[in-house]
């Protein structure tokens, strides 16, 4: 069983990776989307995660994912993972290891190791080496710093601002340009963790019949996960000259609208929304991106709530679909 119908949009036709594309994060939301299109598009790839399982990549690529280049790798540990690195002489880095709001505010220490000490030895290395190019994975949340603004201070937008001023003195003295990408609100299949994890935990109750209530209303952004990774993945197609950082939106719509079409796929679906709005800007311009790393696939809410749904209902038909989470 496979779910390569995800895939066909967002399969990149022509490349000149003659290494593999190191991606860290491998095993997660994103990563998984960005392994599985480089691998049905043939370019060279391995994955590092702390995991050594291939959960969320098997959840896509099914047996395929066996196949997949896998280390096991903690970002933290600097010699280590330069050691890995040097093994592969990658072509670049798309770099998406990280912990989450939860689980910063949980364990901060442990944020701040992963995310901040962790992009650093992607820089440091990538400096030893010599390779210069390197996509990371910022997060809107970094428009909640300073402190006092429009939207929700956290330290996971605090960990995110450091990671970007890190690239810009990677640049600004080592010549080490980047782009850092700041995702908005992901959905799809294997986005099932995180404050902004709640649409597709909607989705995925629909197909189950369980009841779900998403504790937001209002506009929202919908970026579809192969839309992201197709991003990161664009990213890196050529070298830049600067330390880049976008925002990347996906499509504004109400959470209401996200319902509309869930019960139009399920009219009985028990999900709802209430409460506030996202504590986050909806209505990004992508454009900024775009004009600088090419006109990447962009996926429409309805399009991307069907895939998601449809995978789901594969999934739960084949005894295969994932426990719901909560976090
Ligand atoms: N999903 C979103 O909506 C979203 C939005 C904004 C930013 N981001 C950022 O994009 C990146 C990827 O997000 P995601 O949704 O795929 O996250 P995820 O939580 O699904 O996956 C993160 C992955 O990082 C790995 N990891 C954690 N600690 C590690 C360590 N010490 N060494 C190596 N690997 C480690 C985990 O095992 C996991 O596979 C993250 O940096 C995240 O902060 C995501």
């Amino acid at each position: 069983m496979n779910l390569n119908f995800l895939l066909k949009n967002f399969l990149v036709n022509q490349h000149d990776f003659k290494s593999p594309v190191v991606v860290t994060g491998a095993d997660g939301c994103i990563g998984s989307w960005v392994l599985s299109i480089l691998t049905k598009s043939n370019i060279p790839c391995v994955g590092f995660d702390l995991s050594e399982s291939k959960r969320r990549l098997t959840l896509i690529l099914g047996e395929e994912a066996e196949k997949v280049q896998w280390e096991k790798s903690d970002i933290t540990q600097y010699k280590k993972f330069l050691n890995l690195l040097k093994k592969y002489n990658p072509s670049a880095i798309i770099h998406l290891a990280g912990l989450q709001v939860p689980f910063c505010a949980a364990d901060p220490a442990l944020g701040a190791r992963v995310n901040v000490e962790g992009t650093i030895n992607v820089f440091e290395s990538a400096r030893t080496i010599g390779l210069k190019k390197i996509v990371y994975a910022s997060s809107v949340a970094s428009l909640g710093m300073p402190p006092g603004g429009k939207w929700k201070e956290t330290l996971y937008g605090v960990y995110k601002q450091a990671n970007e001023h890190t690239a810009f003195v990677y640049n600004a003295d080592w010549k080490i340009p980047s782009v850092g990408i700041r995702p908005n609100i992901v959905y799809g299949l294997t986005r099932d963790q995180g404050i902004s994890s709640k649409n597709t935990i909607a989705i995925q109750s629909a197909v189950l019949n369980e009841e779900y209530n998403i504790p937001y209303t209002g506009n929202y952004s919908w970026l579809y996960a192969g839309e992201a990774a197709a991003a990161f993945i664009y990213s890196v197609m050529k070298e830049h000259n600067t330390s880049h950082v976008f925002n990347l939106n996906g499509q504004c719509e109400t959470v209401e609208k996200g319902i509309s079409i869930i019960k139009s796929l399920k009219p009985e679906a028990k999900v709802s929304c209430s409460g506030e709005s996202f504590p986050f800007p909806s209505d990004l311009s992508d454009e900024p991106l775009r004009k600088v790393i090419g006109d990447y696939p962009t996926y429409s809410i309805e399009d991307g709530i069907t895939d998601t749904f449809n995978s789901f209902l594969k999934l739960n038909e084949f005894g295969l679909c994932p426990e719901i989470k909560m976090v």
